[in-house]
């Protein structure tokens, strides 16, 4: 016979809210709620120790290469921090963990990953969990398909556990599971399924600064969802911080912005310029200009009558309309639009006070009109609509600010 040694995590490893949670039975299992309020950590964690026990976690994310830093990563920070390094194999090449006592094995799955999706299995025994993290990326038919993995002999109790930030009450997960969910005290449990909501709060391992960044967050739809972790209502005007106001009369020119979106037959083209008060947190929105069917040397005239030899920052997608401005003496440079750069940016401004000038209707008219898209029913989708060339042409113009501003970026949410 074998002797195994004896384990003990102590239980201040875990956030407290969790705990009960570590054997919890049910078939399907969620775990949503505000950032940063331990779901990862705690599920990284517990797959740890479900191998031990020889259960086999299927990890799985909507894009494969997410995974990597994301779940392989704190699941490797698990082992460590049990002192488990001797119990497991970690393949970094396969991307998977091995417990050397049973055989068991934590393996991690892109749904992009067509090759994979059809042959990935444990070595040893049947796949007992699979969990889903930020599983708002994905459509319920992805999981649908995956939960069919999850067959054969074993003698655990099958799970699918499923994580994620509560995005929109349009979202399927929502309609599918949450009917009787009370919403009062945030912990559904059944025979078959568990829900808890968790937020910051309930993660004493934040730090002040974390806190303070989900306390103050001034958006009420990132608020409602990252920081009270409640199902989001897209609803209404995108841009929520904003007011008439005069024209400043100094304009120090380190303070001065500029940002142009191409456009020529139906789209039109938008410059505008802004003055941005870092320290007080304020947008005031100087001019504007905002034209259809522009050739680039007319549009070149118009930008260095406002710009003169100032950068602006122009639409990325056009290197060829950027190079023809810069022929004509426009100090034109690319912005660098990241995949989230859109609500990034436009969580961003919601959190600087923005004051629009009369010398620009058309950038208030687009402030008014500028919406979340309608779900069809009731609700709206993190999706906005309505006419955003000048809106863009800020949000280029105010891109460098954006990055070094140390404003928490919120993770992709569609
Ligand atoms: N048990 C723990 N021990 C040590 N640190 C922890 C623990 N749980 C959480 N943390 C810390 O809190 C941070 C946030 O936790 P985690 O990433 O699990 O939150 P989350 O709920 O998954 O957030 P999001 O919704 O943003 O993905 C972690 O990066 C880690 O620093
Ligand atoms: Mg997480």
């Amino acid at each position: 016979m074998t002797a195994y040694p004896v384990l003990t995590v102590p239980e201040s490893a875990f956030n407290a809210c969790y705990l009960p949670y570590l054997e919890a039975p049910q078939r399907v299992q969620i775990f949503y709620g505000g950032a940063g309020s331990g779901k990862s950590v705690f599920l990284a964690a517990r797959c740890v120790l479900d191998a031990l026990t020889g259960r086999n976690t299927l990890i799985v994310r909507k894009i494969a290469r997410t995974l990597r830093n994301s779940c392989f990563a704190e699941v490797q920070k698990s082992v460590n921090r049990f002192s488990l390094g001797d119990f497991f194999r970690v393949s970094k090449t396969d991307m998977n963990l091995t417990c050397l006592v049973n055989g068991a094995q934590i393996l991690f799955l892109g749904l992009d990953d067509v090759e994979k999706i059809k042959s990935i299995t444990p070595q040893k025994g049947a796949l007992t969990d699979i969990w889903v993290e930020e599983a708002t990326e994905t459509q319920r038919e992805d999981v649908k398909q995956l939960e069919k993995r999850l067959r054969g002999l074993s003698r655990h109790k099958k799970r699918l556990t499923l994580s994620f930030n509560p995005v929109s009450r349009a979202h399927w997960i929502y309609k599918e599971y949450f009917s009787a969910f009370p919403e009062e005290t945030g912990k559904l449990q059944t025979e078959d399924l568990l829900i808890l909501r968790t937020t910051y709060r309930d993660n004493r391992f934040l730090t002040a600064d974390d806190r303070a960044g989900l306390e103050n967050e001034k958006d009420s739809y990132f608020h409602q969802v990252y920081t009270l972790g409640e199902w989001g209502v897209v609803g209404g005007s995108v841009l929520t911080n904003w007011e008439t106001g005069t024209r400043p009369t100094d304009l120090p020119r380190e303070e001065l912005r500029f940002g142009l979106d191409f456009g020529f037959a139906r789209d039109p083209a938008a410059l505008v310029m802004a003055r941005y008060d870092k320290k007080r947190g304020v947008i005031h929105v100087l001019d504007e200009f905002k034209k259809v069917g522009l050739t680039n040397d007319v549009l070149a005239k118009e930008v260095l009558n406002m710009a003169g030899q100032m950068p602006v920052i122009c639409d990325s997608g056009e290197p060829k309309s950027i190079a023809e401005l810069r022929r004509h003496g426009v100090m034109a440079l690319p912005a660098k639009k990241g995949p989230d750069s859109v609500l990034h940016g436009l969580q961003w401004l919601n959190q600087q006070r923005l004051i629009i000038t009369p010398q620009c209707p058309q950038f208030l008219m687009e402030a008014q009109s500028y919406r979340w898209t309608p779900d069809g029913q009731g609700g709206s989708l993190p999706r906005p609509q309505g006419e955003d060339h000048l809106l863009d042409a800020l949000r280029y113009a105010m891109e460098q600010d954006m990055l070094y501003s140390g404003a928490r970026v919120l993770k992709r949410f569609v």
